[in-house]
């Protein structure tokens, strides 16, 4: 059994979708939710999903091994970033190393980057007037969004398409791409021990 920990700060659309995936999955566990906030959709479908849910706060992400004793803690084997907001901790990056992943909304190395997330990128990138955006897959180091790429996938963008237009495609490919992914890295990942 491998066992997956989500980290998401916001609607948790994504920790949904992968949850459910591997819930008709017996090798594969989604065994907990962490988030950084509060007000985050994302605890009431964890709830729903009937998935440990921890909210932690900056001072323990960033100044102690709160998160990773958590982690370590409950065997996980692979992190797994949807729609978390926050860089990740070198703490992390190293005991986890090429084993925490993240998408992003957009084609890195485009519009990726520090205060580039969720609508701002398709807000940037409607108004950068590109013909196409999509998603980006790639591992985690402690910069954000640089760590090696894993997978991509892109869609058309429209002239007339406004950020939510864009947000609605790009999370189309999200849904239908993730799960698969992680899957397949899960299947590359060694055995732990
Ligand atoms: C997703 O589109 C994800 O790619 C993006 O946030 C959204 C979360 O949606 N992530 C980033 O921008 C990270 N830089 P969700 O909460 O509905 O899954």
């Amino acid at each position: 059994m491998k066992r997956i920990a989500i980290l998401a700060s916001g609607s948790g659309t994504n920790a949904e979708n992968i949850s459910k995936y591997f819930q008709d999955r017996a090798e594969v566990e989604v065994s907990l939710i962490l988030t950084n906030n509060p007000d985050a959709g994302v605890i009431q479908r964890a709830r729903r999903l009937h998935i440990p849910v921890i909210l932690f706060d900056k001072v323990s992400f960033y100044k102690t091994d709160r998160i990773l004793n958590i982690l370590q803690q409950s065997q996980i084997d692979l992190v797994v970033l949807a729609g978390f907001m926050m860089l990740i901790p070198g703490n992390l990056v190293s005991a986890f190393h090429n084993r925490i992943i993240n998408i992003h909304p957009a084609l890195l190395p485009k519009f990726g980057g520090k205060g580039m997330y969720g609508s701002f990128v398709h807000e940037a990138v409607a108004q950068a007037g590109e013909p196409e955006t999509g998603i980006t897959i790639h591992f985690v180091n402690e910069h954000y969004d640089e760590g090696r790429v894993i997978f991509q996938a892109s869609c058309p963008v429209n002239a007339n398409d406004t950020p939510d237009d864009i947000a609605n495609r790009v999370h189309a490919l999200e849904y239908l791409h993730f799960p698969q992914v992680i899957e397949k890295v899960l299947t590359e990942l060694p055995l732990p021990g």
